[in-house]
């Protein structure tokens, strides 16, 4: 039996009394939520969508109807989904200053100088294994603000430098993810810097609710594209507020039942631990959660995230480095007219982990369990492009992680 996959059905899967319970957040990423979070992302002046590629020698090739791959390595220029909601964020938090509603205001308002001048000499910090961290450290110099940005221990040196890149203040840690999210929030109280954080804690839950909101732009691209719903969607978590956001919206959008999958490293595996236990509450991991899927390893999820998360996520699967590096190499080379997408680590592993259990006869339970079949019509977002260049050529032309 291969061990590149282990999976859970999630045992609080549409209970009522979770359902109830996400109903309430689902009231903050409703059509009109999301429509509000667009029109904002597209006052930004060299706006673009990013393509949503649709896969059909590939679907032939594994036998569904379907493969649609939304390719966030087209985000603004910075390779990655993440800057969608460190912008919203920043904006909403600029509104707020202003007493003013981010419907009322476009991103190039808030660079005028009576914006400035009410911002004063102000900081954004944030903890970041690159991406959201890239994210806050190009909107605060667009803004002309400062950005402290921090990341943990072995995150990869062309990350920093992206980051440095933005003229952000930025440094690798010796601490985990989530010890240094608590380092970070430390250092903002101790010296007034504004916490621009993608996960929630207990008196910090505005900014990342906000994050979330922004990440729903990707969503509303995707719909506005699909003619018909996807049957599955296939998502990568690290905290959650991402697969979070885009399940909340996307469950509201087409009303109907969709089969939810959740995707993690073996190394970061908070999500799977928790439905594993199966009591409904979340458990955390920790330890140096040293993993290719850098945006994943986080041990701590999202509160918010896994209430929807555990009401609306059928199956949840933690994967090995295998997983997510076949899944680089076969989005790296299309089949026919197929697009390429080059897909980084984090960006790959749900198609990794839908391509194993499709061809390893090993993973037949959870095929059948997800129904998956000629009619199956599957979503994946390809959160980031090769966001760690070396590592790429490594797996991609190296064949580093095929055994
Ligand atoms: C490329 C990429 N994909 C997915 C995620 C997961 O997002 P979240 O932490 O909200 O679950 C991240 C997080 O940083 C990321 O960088």
């Amino acid at each position: 039996m291969s061990e590149n996959l282990r999976w859970v059905y999630n045992r609080q899967y549409h209970l009522q009394e979770n359902l109830e319970q996400g109903k309430d957040i689902l009231q903050k990423f409703t059509v009109e939520q999301v429509n509000c979070v667009e029109r904002f992302h597209h006052t930004y002046e060299n706006f673009e969508k990013t393509p949503i590629h649709d896969l059909d020698a590939l679907a032939l090739h594994l036998g569904v109807s379907k493969i649609f791959v939304k390719d966030e390595s087209y985000r603004f220029g910075l390779n990655a989904f993440k800057v969608l909601g460190g912008i919203y964020a920043i904006g909403k938090y600029i509104a707020k200053l202003l007493d003013q509603n981010i419907d009322e205001l476009s991103f190039e308002q808030l660079k005028l100088p009576e914006v400035k001048e009410k911002l004063g000499d102000c900081t954004f910090i944030s903890t970041t294994d690159g991406n959201h961290g890239r994210g806050v450290a190009w909107a605060a110099r667009e803004l002309g603000c400062k950005a402290r940005i921090y990341m943990p221990a072995g995150s990869a040196e062309e990350r920093l430098q992206n980051i440095k890149n933005e003229g952000a203040y930025a440094e690798i840690t010796s601490m985990n993810y989530d010890e240094t999210v608590r380092y970070t929030s430390q250092l903002a109280k101790d010296n007034g810097w504004i916490v621009i954080q993608d996960t929630m804690w207990e008196g910090y839950e505005e900014i990342p609710l906000w994050i979330m909101q922004g990440y729903t732009t990707l969503a509303k691209e995707i719909v506005d594209h699909l003619q018909e719903a996807p049957t599955h969607v296939f998502l990568q978590a690290g905290v959650g507020s991402f697969a979070g956001a885009i399940v909340a919206f996307l469950q509201q959008y087409y009303g109907q039942q969709l089969t939810f999958v959740l995707i993690e490293p073996d190394a970061a595996n908070c999500f799977y631990e928790s439905f594993n236990r199966g009591t409904g509450q979340f458990v955390t991991v920790g330890g140096e959660m040293q993993t290719i899927m850098a945006g994943l390893a986080c041990g701590e999820p999202n509160p918010i995230a896994w209430d929807i998360l555990k009401a609306y996520t059928k199956v949840s699967i933690s994967c090995s480095e295998k997983v997510a590096a076949t899944g680089m190499r076969v989005l790296g080379n299309p089949l026919g007219a197929d697009n390429r997408i080059v897909a980084g680590e984090s960006g790959a592993a749900p198609f990794g982990c839908f391509y194993e259990l499709i061809t390893n006869e090993d993973y037949y339970d959870l095929k059948v369990a997800l129904q998956l079949n000629p009619k199956s019509k599957i979503l994946f977002v390809s959160t980031e492009g090769d966001t760690d260049v070396e590592n790429y050529r490594n797996i991609v032309w190296h064949g580093k992680y095929a055994k």
